[in-house]
């Protein structure tokens, strides 16, 4: 019979605190704060044996949030699976920005929603609006719609497209937001990222294709004075702002990550546009 806390020192060498923490969570079926607080509960057979096997996989790279099936983003609990790009932290930006706005937006669209957590972090903060996301893989629409459901969030819509193609061209929006994928092909860190979709994660043209095509189409679905969110690598900011000057965007910034890293930038479109 072994008890949480020695389950956590045996396994101690073999991943991150936090990793060990989070499969025990989904073994018990509890929170973390619930961890702290009962460390002397003991394991079931069960559990032991599928916590055994989590952690092999694990440590073979599966990433924790694929072995538990879900992954929290901003206030939200989402379910995410091979179709869907795990969210990430720094993605968290773009809700912090968007919050910060002079107006709060009433009309947004997500271009690449993959598991919803754009959309949904923001539907939910603005419940006044209506959010439209997009995805070009009906896969992660699917996980998307479910993860609408299972927060309770009903002030999303959710379509198919390639970016904005299928948005109808009379729609115009307050804020566009877009985390799409800007790994260069040939960059080795995607050698750590084999269980991902790589659509999600690649694009050609030094992972700057799909940027160059969301500003290049972003102007005519904005309102005049409505604002562009766009994630990109750390090492594309310079790039992403010459891109959104020289397509008349203006107010063009680019904001960091918790990491000090370039992480978003930012553009309004002008009056005149
Ligand atoms: C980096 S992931 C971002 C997922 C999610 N927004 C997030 O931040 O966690 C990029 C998403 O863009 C989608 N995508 C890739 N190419 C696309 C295209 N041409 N049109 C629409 N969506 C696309 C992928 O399926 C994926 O879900």
């Amino acid at each position: 019979m072994t008890s949480l806390a020695n389950w956590l020192t045996q396994h101690k060498q073999q991943l991150k605190r936090i990793d060990l923490e989070l499969l025990l969570c989904e073994a018990l079926k509890k929170e973390r704060s619930w961890l702290f607080a009962h460390d002397d509960a003991v394991l079931t057979d069960k559990q032991s044996a599928w916590l055994n096997q989590a952690v092999a996989q694990a440590k073979n790279g599966k990433p924790i949030a694929y072995i538990t099936g879900h992954k929290a983003f901003w206030t939200l609990k989402l379910a995410v699976n091979e179709h869907t790009l795990i969210p990430r932290p720094e993605t968290e930006l773009i809700i912090d920005l968007s919050l910060q706005l002079p107006e709060a937006p009433t009309q947004i669209l997500d271009l690449g929603t993959g598991s919803g957590a754009i959309a949904l972090a923001l539907a939910s903060e603005f419940p006044l609006a209506h959010v439209l996301a997009c995805d070009l893989s009906p896969n992660a629409l699917s996980m998307a719609k479910n993860n609408s459901e299972a927060n309770n969030i009903t002030n999303v819509s959710w379509l198919e497209s390639f970016w904005m193609e299928q948005v109808d061209p009379e729609m115009s929006f307050d804020l566009i937001v877009s985390n799409p994928p800007y790994i260069d092909p040939d960059d080795p860190h995607l050698l750590n990222l084999t269980y991902e979709p790589r659509s999600a994660l690649v694009a050609e043209n030094q992972g700057m294709s799909d940027i160059i095509h969301i500003i290049n189409n972003a102007m005519a679905y904005l309102k005049p004075n409505g604002h562009l969110l766009i994630e990109h690598g750390w090492n594309q900011g310079d790039e992403v702002r010459d891109l959104l000057s020289e397509s008349g965007y203006i107010d063009v910034q680019t904001h960091q990550d918790l990491a000090g890293k370039d992480r978003v930038s930012s553009a309004i479109k002008p009056h005149a546009q």
